[in-house]
């Protein structure tokens, strides 16, 4: 049990005047938590402060060799005004296991889920109150040592903000095109797929935008080796509806095993529908999209929730999905985990942890 110092503000900046444009990822709350870690000593001095930069030495390991890993949840308002996480046992999980890759100290999972609810405590009022909005919490780690060597850190800083957001596309939830990527790769076998960290984000940047340029929301991976199987989109997992059955890529290494991405199978199952995690070659995916197969393509992710594909264009050849709407079992996803998430159905899974009253 972490034994969290308290630094209350006393400049609390205005709340945003229309949750209605609050965007993604734009305006943080009036405090984020910090706690350090020294070699020898372990994790140390717990503590929520108002939100503020960081004094930063040039020399700062993260700032050359991107020893840094993240991970991402969101605070919920319930109609009869609860604040809620959904599964932050799995973000934190996740991060034990990007920390081990990245050899990054390991943060108990009780100490970061008691640190992101005395954080969305604190800013409670953040969370924004319209239907859709909620508040996203931004868990991240980074090496905090100065110098030039490479090396395992002896410090490293462990801090969480937050941000009351709208839909993470401004599509919202209207279907999105999608780029097949042909020339660059996210992961290999062995490199850091698996992990949530910056710097496979900064990877995938460039093809992000060139994407962008030609009106694509996002980019498709394929994997590394071969550029044949499909393995996830920019920020979210990726689902493929086959002749009723779903298929996505599995988690062995070079996929983002998205905490989404799971509640989805898990539903889908439940549901009765078939769910395939195995290798998918892009070139079935667009020959099902010509024979007219290809019953919907959606991508799940925490900051996407639960995404519609219309489009994949891939090498110059274009399949569109479910003419452009979003398909049935894509909006059953998307109604059932926001329903759960917002308190508006039943929490028939045991996924939601209560923080407080709002
Ligand atoms: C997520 O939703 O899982 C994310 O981390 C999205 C973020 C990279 C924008």
């Amino acid at each position: 049990m972490l034994d969290i110092k308290m630094t209350a503000t006393t400049a609390p900046k205005a709340k945003p005047a229309d949750e209605n444009k609050l965007g993604f990822g734009k305006i943080f709350t009036d405090h984020m938590f910090l706690m350090d870690y020294t070699a020898g000593e372990g994790w140390h001095d717990p503590r929520i402060v108002p939100y503020a930069p960081f004094p930063m030495d040039p020399a700062t390991v993260v700032f050359h060799y991107a020893q840094e890993i993240f991970e991402c949840l969101k605070a919920y308002r319930t109609a009869d005004n609860k604040i809620q996480l959904f599964r932050p046992d799995c973000n934190a999980q996740r991060m034990q296991d990007s920390a081990d890759r990245l050899c990054i100290p390991q943060i108990p999972a009780e100490d970061f889920i008691q640190a992101v609810k005395a954080l969305v405590e604190v800013d409670k009022d953040w969370v924004p109150r319209i239907d859709g909005a909620s508040l996203y919490i931004r868990p991240f780690v980074f090496a905090s040592d100065v110098g030039l060597g490479v090396h395992a850190s002896k410090h490293y800083t462990f801090c969480i903000i937050c941000s009351p957001s709208g839909a993470y596309y401004a599509e919202g939830i209207d279907p999105v095109r999608i780029y097949v990527e042909d020339e660059y790769i996210r992961a290999a076998p062995g490199l850091t797929g698996f992990t949530k960290c910056g710097g496979n984000y900064a990877a995938s940047i460039k093809a992000g935008e060139l994407a962008e340029e030609q009106g694509f929301a996002q980019v498709l991976w394929l994997d590394g080796v071969e550029k044949k199987y499909v393995e996830e989109v920019g920020s979210m997992n990726i689902m493929f509806k086959i002749d009723g059955k779903i298929y996505t890529a599995p988690c062995t290494g070079t996929v983002l095993p998205g905490v989404t991405r799971r509640s989805c199978i898990e539903l889908l199952r439940d549901w009765g529908y078939e769910v395939v995690e195995d290798k998918i070659a892009i070139t079935d995916i667009m020959k099902a999209g010509h024979e007219g197969r290809l019953e919907e393509v959606f991508g799940t992710g925490t900051a996407a929730v639960v995404s519609p594909v219309k489009e994949l264009d891939w090498k110059g050849d274009k399949v569109f999905i479910s003419e452009g709407k979003i398909g049935p079992v894509t909006q059953k996803l998307y109604d059932t985990m926001t329903g759960m998430q917002w308190g508006k159905l039943p929490d028939t899974k045991g996924w939601i942890v209560p923080v407080c009253q709002g």
